[in-house]
């Protein structure tokens, strides 16, 4: 049977976020591959439970990415424990996001989290890919990196600065044999959405229904296999790439699912 992601056992990752839905996806996704992952959140309390719901191979260690000092120590302790790091995935994020009202320090905290992380994690993990002789990098994009959304503003400019960024790690660390590539969700079954609708997957899928080709919304682990593949030696030829996983979100057009030219003659 083909399987593809052989060349992931026995590996190292370090996933930031990895306490929501979908961080636990792509950390169990990981796990099953062999990985051994080292789960990097603020919320102590989720990454702990995940870490111990997997066993063997998951650590967590509570890191606020937004702290040099507690980067520097969780990378070391993944690298210490895990035999060294061979993959960063950037998925922590923030969604502090109050439009044109935001204040200098929400601009300031949002881009800290979302974009400025994810760089001081490369910088900590880069002389571990060097060990290892090259590595992989999966950063969190968004549909919201492409698109205006009324009232959001510090987000989508995130996003948006993540797909360059990965462009750019990509163009400068080929040479070391490290590949950056950005997965780009549409809405996906996730913390925000859960607590929103009060647990309601259907009522989400008929909200995002409109505006995605597949008529709902992605499920984590159908994420978590974009970043998979992206990790893995399947994807050698994959750099500065910005893939998405969206349902066709990005793809579809405002005129949406309804056939626009015979409005003309209604
Ligand atoms: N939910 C969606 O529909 C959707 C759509 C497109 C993209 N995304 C992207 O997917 C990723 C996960 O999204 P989500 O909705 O599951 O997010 P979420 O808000 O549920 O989870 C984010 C995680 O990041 C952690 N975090 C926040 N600040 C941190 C810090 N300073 N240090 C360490 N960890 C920190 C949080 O504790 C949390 O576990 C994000 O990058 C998001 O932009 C999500």
């Amino acid at each position: 049977m083909f399987n593809g992601f052989e060349d992931l056992q026995g590996k190292s990752a370090i996933v930031t976020g990895g306490a929501t839905l979908i961080g636990a996806a792509v950390v169990r996704a990981l796990h099953q591959a062999g990985v051994k992952v080292m789960v990097a959140d603020i919320d102590a309390a989720g990454g702990q439970a995940l870490a111990d719901a997997l066993g063997e191979g998951v650590r967590f260690r509570a890191t606020d990415i937004t702290d040099d000092a507690q980067v520097g120590a969780c990378v070391a302790e993944a690298a210490a424990q895990h035999g060294g790091v061979h993959i960063l995935v950037n998925l922590a994020c923030s969604y502090l996001d109050n439009g044109i009202e935001s204040p200098r320090a929400d601009w300031l905290a949002a881009l800290d989290v979302n974009l400025v992380s994810a760089v001081a994690m490369l910088q900590a993990v880069r002389p571990h890919f060097r060990e290892a002789g090259g590595g992989a990098v999966v950063n969190f994009t968004s549909i919201s990196s492409g698109v205006a959304q009324t009232g959001r503003w510090l987000y989508p400019v995130s996003k948006a600065a993540m797909v360059q960024l990965t462009r750019s790690m990509a163009m400068d660390l080929a040479g070391e044999g490290v590949r950056v590539n950005s997965v780009s969700p549409g809405w996906t079954w996730s913390a925000i959405m859960n607590q929103l609708t009060e647990g309601d997957r259907a009522k989400t899928d008929r909200v995002a229904a409109p505006f995605h080709m597949l008529r709902r919304v992605g499920d984590p682990q159908e994420v978590a296999n974009v970043v998979l593949f992206l990790c893995s030696g399947l994807a050698s030829f994959v750099t500065g790439a910005d893939y998405a996983c969206d349902g066709g979100y990005s793809a579809m057009g405002p005129e949406s699912h309804e056939p626009a030219i015979p409005k003309l003659m209604a």
